[in-house]
């Protein structure tokens, strides 16, 4: 049981702060965990082995914190580019190998034979102009067609999603003759720091942690097999940036979100209503909770804890919840108040301008027994 100690100590160190080192900072998923308070969760609740799940997995803080304190880990998530980003973070590959293969893409970016498919449509490319885009297809389609094994293609697919964010975005366009610039110089510093990013993981893990594409209301996991959760779920009614990137260029009156990602990763985009929307009912979000409530509720040990980590535009929202979790009969030991940070709720488009994009005043961990 925890006890009244542990809860204070949690309550002590709510407010979210970002921790740097190892693979934390490569790629900024929407939404996502701080991982301070993440790390602190797992070493109250946690002992070295146990078993670890996070069926919203999202850009994989959750697995990265349990892999480097050796717990076993389980994550689940419905969208490729958040499974992307999860196996980059929590994969060691040797610096050597990493740089040779930087080496071999720069050199073939200048080659007319390698063969170039297209990963943008015909807007993305009016928005992006010819030497930008016809740069992003030809680095995409050398990471697509050489034979680089998986772990290599992914860090070099995630990289380039990278690049394509930042010439997305709107103080990109306000840049001197941007449209003239090379991207192969940006690409080339994100490359880098993610190798030494990468490279620095520990090159073997006890537990590596297992990474599965697919909705969590069937998880693979056996009843009672899980030892903690920690989990959170996407907001209700926010429109959250997980699958695509924004370009916009204001020159041309354009806005619009590429669906490069999904190209680049051969995936359908997935509707908002399977991510965050209510959809037109207004049930689909509820539904598809309880769906995965009950199953974090099916794999838990008895008396386990599960920590859910969410926030609400409307009060009523968050009484929702609540009754939720008691009609899945999950015990609610605590509820914690952390105060919002602006790195987390606001989707992409708060990193390049000062202005405010809160949601919410806070969030809260909801901390469960079943
Ligand atoms: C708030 S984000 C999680 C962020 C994560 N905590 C992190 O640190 O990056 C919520 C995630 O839930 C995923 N998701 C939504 N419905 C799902 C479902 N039914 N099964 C699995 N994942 C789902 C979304 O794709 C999204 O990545």
């Amino acid at each position: 049981m925890i006890n009244e100690k542990e809860l204070d100590n949690i309550r002590k160190f709510a407010t979210p702060s970002r921790e740097t080192g190892y693979t934390r900072s490569i790629y900024s998923y929407p939404a996502k965990f701080l991982s301070r308070l993440p790390r602190e969760l797992i070493k109250t609740f946690t002992q070295e082995g146990d078993q670890i799940c996070d069926p919203f997995v999202g850009g994989g803080t959750t697995g990265l914190e349990a892999m480097l304190l050796n717990r076993q880990f389980f994550g689940y998530d419905i969208n490729p580019f958040a499974l992307l980003i999860s196996r980059v973070k929590t994969a060691y590959v040797s610096k050597v190998n990493l740089q040779k293969t930087l080496e071999i893409i720069l050199r073939d970016i200048d080659l007319s034979r390698v063969p170039t498919s297209n990963f943008l449509d015909s807007i993305d490319k009016l928005c992006l102009g010819p030497l930008l885009s016809n740069e992003i297809n030809k680095i995409a389609s050398i990471v697509k067609t050489s034979n680089f094994n998986t772990n290599l293609q992914d860090f070099f697919n995630l990289a380039l999603i990278h690049v394509v964010k930042i010439v997305g975005r709107r103080d990109f366009e306000e840049r001197k003759n941007w449209q003239y610039q090379s991207i192969i110089p940006m690409f080339n510093r994100k490359c880098n720091k993610m190798i030494d990013a990468v490279s620095s993981l520990p090159h073997s893990v006890q537990y590596p942690p297992k990474l599965f594409l697919g909705s969590n209301h069937n998880m693979d996991i056996p009843d009672h097999h899980i030892d903690f959760i920690l989990t959170s779920p996407p907001y209700l009614e926010v429109d959250v940036e997980y699958q695509h990137i924004q370009i916009q260029r204001r020159s041309i009156k354009k806005s619009k979100r590429t669906n490069f990602i999904s190209h680049l990763l051969e995936t359908k985009p997935l509707p908002k209503k399977d991510l965050c929307w209510s959809g037109k009912g207004g049930n689909s979000y509820w539904m598809n909770l309880e769906n995965s409530l009950n199953e974090c509720y099916r794999i838990l040990k008895p008396n386990h804890y599960m920590c859910l980590w969410t926030g609400f535009k409307k009060k009523e929202d968050q009484a929702k919840l609540i009754s939720l979790i008691e009609r899945v009969t999950f015990n609610m030991v605590e509820t914690i108040s952390i105060p919002q940070s602006n790195n987390r709720a606001a989707s992409s488009r708060s990193t390049h301008h000062t202005r405010d994009t809160r949601m919410f005043k806070q969030d809260s961990i909801f901390i469960l027994r079943n």
